[in-house]
């Protein structure tokens, strides 16, 4: 597995984690119970890329999540700034980046968000370079200055282009189906492609026809496999050049039945929404909860399926949200690529904690047990209240 990827990452105040810091692998599993931060640590992930987008920087992403307030830890005490720190590796060439940044806000001028710390250190097998130290003498008495990153300006970012260009490469997937089908214009102010799928078709249509027909195909044989009487599905512009999925089936007339995505079963519209995500070739793709609407025997299927993606792609890595004892029931599962997102011990919030880094579950696994028995009941509320009583 080749491509660069995410080894570490360190969160201090963002949103409900006042403090996080593990070890990533290039495949990923986030388990936990409901609103206790799986879709947060996602989105440091994607905040990161949206520093450095086209049309991201600081302010930009901090607004897209409605101000520094929502993002900074309601657990934040004495401590007020918001800090992530990753280190990503080259695998190919045994180099590593780390980036590190902080931010708060400067009371006295307006209350505008400012970046009270930007480091980025070169480390190579000979040893490590500090390319960036920032506050530095441009920032001081410049509040503009200080209102951008320097990730994310093309001449300051000139000897570390390889670390901004991946972090521009993470990519996120939680397809909504209904949104995909209604064609609702996705919201002007978004940075990168649709999450929730609304503009998937737009990105099918425009992915280059070689490309294409390869992804199509594979899509074709594995939903031939688990939709009955599926015969074929190709992508075909109306008669106003929009671009639509057809898929033919089986039936009893002569030439076989056509129906286009607004027919097409949510499973169907998920599954092909995350079959085509993992054939891409490029950076980080973040997965929210793969498992909604599928049967629970393709769900079984789904973490070897991605390994294989994986590998296909030039190891691209993978990091999956997931409630599916289903998902986490596969044995090539090691608990290295277990996160487990529980509420904090001594801090409030919550926090995380690699599953190999607990002794019970690591010797469970190592004997065999699934993730699914051996770390997913770990992540059970404390009490789960038989809420059906408190009907009146
Ligand atoms: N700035 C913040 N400080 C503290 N908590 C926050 C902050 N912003 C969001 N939260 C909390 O994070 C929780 C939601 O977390 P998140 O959406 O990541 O949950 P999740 O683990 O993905 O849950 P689910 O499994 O239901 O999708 C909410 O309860 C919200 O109150
Ligand atoms: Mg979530």
């Amino acid at each position: 597995m080749s491509a660069m990827r995410f080894e570490r990452i360190e969160l201090k105040n963002w949103k409900n984690f006042p403090s996080v810091d593990v070890k990533l692998a290039s495949r990923v599993f986030l388990i936990g119970p409901n609103a206790i931060g799986k879709s947060n640590f996602l989105d440091a992930f994607r905040f990161l890329r949206d520093l450095v987008v086209e049309g991201g920087g600081l302010a930009q992403a901090l607004k897209s999540r409605g101000g520094l307030g929502r993002v900074r830890s309601l657990h934040a005490h004495r401590d007020p700034e918001v800090a992530l720190k990753t280190t990503v590796l080259n695998p190919t060439s045994g180099a590593r980046w780390c980036y590190e940044v902080s931010f708060t806000h400067e009371t006295r001028n307006g209350h505008v968000p400012v970046v009270a710390l930007e480091r980025v250190t070169a480390v190579e097998p000979g040893g490590s370079r500090l390319l960036l130290d920032r506050p530095n003498d441009n920032d001081r008495g410049d509040l503009k200055a200080r209102t951008q990153v320097a990730i994310q300006q093309a001449p300051a970012n000139k000897t570390f282009r390889e670390l901004a260009d991946f972090l521009a490469s993470v990519s996120y997937l939680h397809l909504v189906p209904q949104l995909l089908r209604e064609e609702a214009p996705p919201p002007a102010e978004r940075l990168t492609a649709d999450p929730y799928g609304r503009d998937l078709l737009g990105i099918i249509r425009d992915t280059n026809p070689r490309a294409r027909n390869e992804r199509l195909k594979l899509i074709n044989s594995v939903l031939k496999t688990v939709v009955p009487d599926f015969l074929e599905l190709k992508m075909q512009p109306d008669s106003h050049g929009r671009p639509h999925l057809v898929v033919k089936f089986e039936h009893w007339r002569r030439y076989g039945a056509r129906q286009d995505e607004v027919q097409f079963s949510d499973g169907t519209l998920r599954f092909i929404g995350f079959l085509w995500a993992l054939q891409d070739k490029a950076g980080p793709l973040l997965l929210e909860e793969p498992e909604l609407s599928l049967h629970p025997a393709i769900v079984q299927r789904l973490a070897p399926f991605i390994h294989r993606a994986q590998v296909a792609g030039g190891g691209r890595q993978v990091i999956v949200s997931t409630h599916s004892p289903d998902l986490l029931s596969d044995e090539g599962i090691a608990p290295e690529e277990v996160l487990l997102v529980r509420p904090g011990t001594r801090t409030g919030g919550s926090e995380i904690i690699v599953g190999a880094a607990d002794e019970a579950i690591l010797q469970l696994m190592e004997s065999g047990i699934p993730a699914s028995e051996a770390a997913l009941p770990r992540t059970n509320p404390q009490q789960v209240p038989d809420f059906g009583t408190l009907f009146p």
